[in-house]
């Protein structure tokens, strides 16, 4: 058992409300989705093990994997979006745990392993560092594909207003989030890409104020396992 869970803030939120929040958007996630559906093909991989960190409402990253043919598992801590990711991502299977309690098994390496802004809210910098460690080292497969989205700040365990809520986050700068993934994880880099995206639907969607969203800096770390 943890301290902190960020269970709460994201059952408040509510899956539909976030989807509304992010709908359309944002482009990194969709063009780092292109990514892994196009290394899957390019390595004839059919029917891959993909896990994902954070899943939350389970569009679009589950969907789109389950869509291709892979087999997918989303992880999320809140039973809020466990249950809608559940009931409108059928194709793919979501179960309720911390990352930091998942246990890999032996025999159930993926081939995918995706975190899209699903280590950042009540976890420190040094659990972020040993989830990374535990994905490069005993989740993903010998040439498994890793995409990991984060906001690149070097913040640890602070209190901040996120969308009119409070929410104590922890974040890597964008060089020691590139060398965390290379370093700590052990994988090797592919490609970083940084965004930055408003979500400003998340008015409309009803989650907050207009005050209470700005933009965003996002960065996405696209890495390998060497095969
Ligand atoms: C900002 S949302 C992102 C959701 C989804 N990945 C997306 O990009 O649309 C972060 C999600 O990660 C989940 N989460 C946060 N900390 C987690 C943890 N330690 N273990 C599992 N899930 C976690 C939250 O419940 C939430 O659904």
């Amino acid at each position: 058992m943890h301290t902190r869970s960020a269970g709460p803030l994201f059952n408040e939120v509510g899956a539909a409300r976030y989807e509304n929040a992010f709908i359309g958007g944002p482009h990194g996630q969709l063009a780092s989705l292109e990514w892994i559906l196009s290394t899957l093909s390019s390595s004839s991989i059919t029917g891959a093990n993909c896990l994902d960190i954070g899943s939350g409402s389970g569009r679009p990253v589950c969907s789109t994997l389950a869509a291709a043919g892979h087999r997918v598992l989303g992880v999320d801590v809140s039973e809020a979006m466990v249950a809608f990711a559940s009931e409108h991502v059928p194709l793919a299977t979501f179960t309720r745990a911390d990352i930091r309690d998942f246990k890999v098994e032996e025999n159930q390496k993926y081939d995918v392993v995706t975190s899209y802004f699903g280590l950042i809210a009540e976890i420190s910098q040094q659990e972020i560092l040993e989830t990374l460690k535990k994905i490069g080292h005993e989740m993903l497969k010998p040439g498994g594909i890793f995409v990991w989205a984060t906001v690149p700040v070097d913040v640890n365990l602070e209190e901040i207003m996120w969308m009119g809520k409070p929410v104590v986050v922890s974040n890597l700068a964008k060089d020691a989030a590139v060398e965390a993934v290379r370093d700590v994880a052990g994988l090797q880099i592919v490609n970083v890409v940084e965004e930055k995206f408003k979500p400003e639907k998340a008015v409309e969607a009803g989650i907050c104020a207009e005050e209470d969203v700005w933009v965003e800096d996002h960065l996405y770390i696209w890495a390998r396992k060497s095969a």
